[in-house]
């Protein structure tokens, strides 16, 4: 098949790969000039811009989008958008909140342009491995474009999963589930680095729960990894980002009354991992010697 690609960066870049490598056409666009010139050298059609991408294509026209969720694929979607013409697919793959994608549909349907919100999974490691691939939005649409889902997804990695936002529905939940398993693998390891007596391999042990432990995983693989290049990881500091998922994760736990505590407080911590001094604990420092003249340590 023949389609455009925006964005050409840690995910697009790869993406568009393993799209050539299947035998697809790629007509391949980002801001930044050198990157087309690095996707062109990977064997993508290079764009000078959007309308440069929309001129390349025969109708219905397919264009990829996998830039950073929110503002830039908000302004992405509707500049594209505004140069196709009916029956013309575009699909999100970046991880953008499900209720902006049921929107973007909307608006999109009414100039008949078809949507699909595609939740990507997989990394730096999908160019090798593929992409498991969680799309929403109109089936017949998902069936137009399934020979690319089929080379971007190892075998059986790809779904038709429910109409719009369902794609990304899935994926913010997938990446929430993430966060608690992180935590738990976290504290885990943590405990054990704490057991000074036992002197404990941790890489060692990353790789002997692989061989048929009930916690064996892709993640317990990249803590042998990390433990690898680096066995008590001192080279890195303890403080963890947070891409917004955990958050939507947590909010739409909350607008459904369901309790989800691990993923709730796995996402907290990443909050605890970015603070100096916790503010609540010198409260409650102060308070206890205030209440009880129970000892606080002052600052030199
Ligand atoms: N990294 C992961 O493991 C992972 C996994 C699953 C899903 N995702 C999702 O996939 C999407 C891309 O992630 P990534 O890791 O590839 O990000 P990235 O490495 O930061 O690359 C983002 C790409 O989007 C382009 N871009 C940035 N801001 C833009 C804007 N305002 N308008 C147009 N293009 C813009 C950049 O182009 P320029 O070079 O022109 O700046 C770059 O090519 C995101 O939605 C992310 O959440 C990432």
């Amino acid at each position: 098949m023949k389609l455009g690609f925006i964005g050409l960066g840690k995910m697009g870049m790869n993406m568009v790969q393993r799209l050539i490598k299947g035998g697809h056409s790629v007509i391949a666009y980002a801001r930044t000039a050198e990157t087309v010139k690095k996707a062109e050298e990977k064997g993508a059609i290079g764009a000078a811009s959007l309308k440069n991408i929309v001129d390349s294509l025969e109708k219905p026209r397919i264009i990829w989008l996998m830039v950073p969720a929110g503002k830039a694929t908000e302004e992405t979607l509707m500049s594209i958008s505004g140069l196709l013409e009916e029956g013309d697919i575009l699909i999100d793959g970046g991880n953008s909140f499900y209720k902006d994608s049921i929107r973007r549909a909307e608006v999109l349907k009414k100039r008949n342009i078809s949507f699909l919100d595609t939740g990507t999974s997989g990394g730096i490691w999908g160019l090798k491995k593929g992409y498991c691939m969680m799309i929403g939005g109109d089936k017949d649409v998902f069936t137009k474009v399934e020979p690319l889902l089929k080379t971007l997804a190892p075998e059986n990695g790809y779904a038709h999963v429910g109409p719009h936002g369902a794609g990304h529905f899935v994926k913010m939940i997938h990446n929430g589930i993430e966060y608690a398993m992180l935590q738990g693998y976290a504290e885990g390891f943590e405990i054990m680095n704490a057991k000074k007596e036992f002197n404990l391999d941790l890489r060692m042990i990353a790789n002997l729960w692989n061989h048929g432990s009930v916690v064996r995983s892709w993640l317990l693989e990249l803590a042998e990894a990390a433990f690898e290049k680096d066995p008590k990881l001192e080279g890195i500091r303890g403080y963890v980002e947070d891409s917004g998922e955990g958050r939507w994760t947590v909010a739409e736990a909350v607008e459904l009354d369901v309790p989800a505590p691990a993923i709730t407080l796995s996402l907290l911590e990443r909050f605890r991992s970015r603070q100096e001094e916790s503010f609540s604990s010198k409260t409650i420092a102060a308070l206890r010697n205030e209440f009880g003249g129970h000892e606080v340590i002052k600052k030199s």
